[in-house]
């Protein structure tokens, strides 16, 4: 089985590299030249725990190839993987011009049977859309498109692609359902489910999911809200609604909204898809709303716990990724959080173990520090907003003593508020009075 993924970002990379580690030969492309070089020579464009080593395994054992071009390996392959983006636009409805123009691409170079598979997310319907448009070029028994969305997270990409909760395969064709069938067949093996349905049910599938993830989210961020009026802990209320397996406990940690390239995007193509069908998702869009609200309510409380002369104050700002555990800010919180207080006029210092790098290309003001300490260091606040692991495990009697004023806001609920108190900060986190 030859495999080709156009797109090597998280989806495609991680989807290449994995597998080549099934034993399959695949060939990643991308149209820019400058990563495929890295990546020619092992190294990874992006942060991601697992991913170099496997890469470099798999290359070493020649199973795993970067192209920039990859006409021959196109044309060679059983099947192609489209991993590209799908950004969105002002609108909120996806981007489609990187799909097409690797459709295009796939269309110049194809030739006996292959099927076209959608790995990246895209909007409902776009299969049909790619179907139609090589059916201009190509007779209709030489190819299928098939929808089989991923579901890996950011930082762990790897372990998520190996250990899949399910593998969704949309496909209306017969004979290109039996060769992803094939294609998975080792993972199968590995116990991985395997749901198959028609290809509009999996494209739907992907955006249902993360759309029911957000709403989770929202969900308990407003009851957090809520438990800081009446005096519960959303922590304690996460805990027990966990406990009933029909809710489950993922996805019920309040923080600062749900960020990073995924959830805010497709929360809003779905709306965009709906909305072109005539239907509305009234619950949708009231994550999406709610969403938006939650950086308000972390800004303000950001501010109620400076003292006087808030356009003067110094932040310590922990975490500038949109989760732990990656170096990507896109649509991150904590951006959000440093661009509303950079405008009331404090001054931002920022501290992140791998995002600060993207950080300063998106938000210039934030002067970067090398450590929790150095970030501390004069501070009036301490705001955490991404949930490191390191900052679990904070020295806060240190932090303390650099810092001008004691006082953590911790967006993550991730100190113990009590051994906060006992140093002698004065401690605010999310869904709890302390
Ligand atoms: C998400 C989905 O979880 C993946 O299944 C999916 O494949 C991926 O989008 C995608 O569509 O490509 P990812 O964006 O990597 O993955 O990140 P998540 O771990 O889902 O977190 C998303 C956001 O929700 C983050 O900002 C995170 O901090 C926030 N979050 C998550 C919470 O605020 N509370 C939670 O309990 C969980």
């Amino acid at each position: 089985m030859r495999v080709v993924v156009i797109g090597t970002g998280y989806v495609g990379l991680v989807t290449g590299a994995c597998l080549s580690d099934f034993g399959l030969f695949v060939t990643c492309v991308d149209i820019d030249a400058e990563k495929i070089a890295l990546l020619k020579r092992g190294e990874i464009p992006i942060y991601e725990p697992g991913l170099k080593e496997i890469v470099e395994k798999n290359q070493k054992s020649k199973r795993l190839f970067f192209e920039v071009k990859g006409e021959k390996s196109i044309s060679e392959a059983n099947v192609v993987f489209l991993a590209v983006g799908t950004p969105s636009r002002d609108d909120g409805s996806a981007e489609m011009k990187y799909v097409f123009s690797a459709v295009e691409t796939f269309s110049k170079n194809h030739k006996s049977y292959q099927v076209l598979v959608t790995k990246s997310t895209v909007p409902v319907g776009t299969g049909k859309k790619i179907e139609d448009y090589l059916s201009k070029y190509h007779s209709k028994d030489t190819f299928a498109v098939a929808s089989n969305p991923e579901f890996l997270r950011e930082g762990c990409a790897v372990s998520d692609f190996m250990n899949p909760d399910r593998i969704v395969i949309g496909c209306d064709d017969p004979k290109g359902l039996k060769v992803l069938l094939d294609l998975y067949e080792p993972m199968r093996k590995a116990n991985a489910p395997i749901i198959t349905t028609n290809r509009t049910s999996a494209e739907l599938i992907k955006y249902a999911s993360n759309a029911f993830l957000s709403v989770k989210i929202s969900f308990i961020n407003e009851m957090a809200r809520l438990a800081e009026k009446c005096g519960a802990d959303v922590s304690k209320i996460a805990e027990g609604m966990g406990m009933d397996k029909r809710i489950g406990k993922a996805f019920l940690l309040p923080g600062p909204g749900y960020g990073g390239s995924c959830f805010p995007k497709d929360t809003k193509a779905l709306l965009s898809t709906a909305n072109e069908y005539n239907c509305k998702l009234k619950v949708v869009e009231a994550a999406v709303e709610a969403n938006e609200d939650q950086v308000n309510f972390v800004v303000e409380k950001i501010l109620s716990n400076l003292s006087e002369k808030k356009e003067e104050a110094k932040v310590a700002l922990l975490g500038l990724a949109f989760k732990g555990g990656t170096d990507d800010v896109r649509e991150s919180p904590a951006l959000k959080v440093a661009r509303r207080l950079l405008k009331v006029g404090c001054e931002i210092k920022a501290y992140d173990p791998e995002a600060s790098v993207n950080a300063i290309k998106e938000v210039e003001n934030l002067v970067i520090c090398n450590s929790a300490k150095e970030c501390a260091e004069g501070c009036d606040v301490l705001v955490i907003a991404t949930e490191w692991n390191e900052f679990k495990t904070l020295d806060l009697k240190e932090i303390k003593g650099v810092m001008k004023n004691a006082v953590i806001v911790d967006l993550r609920n991730l100190l113990d508020p009590f051994h906060a108190k006992e140093i002698g900060f004065k401690y605010d986190c999310i869904g709890k009075r302390i």
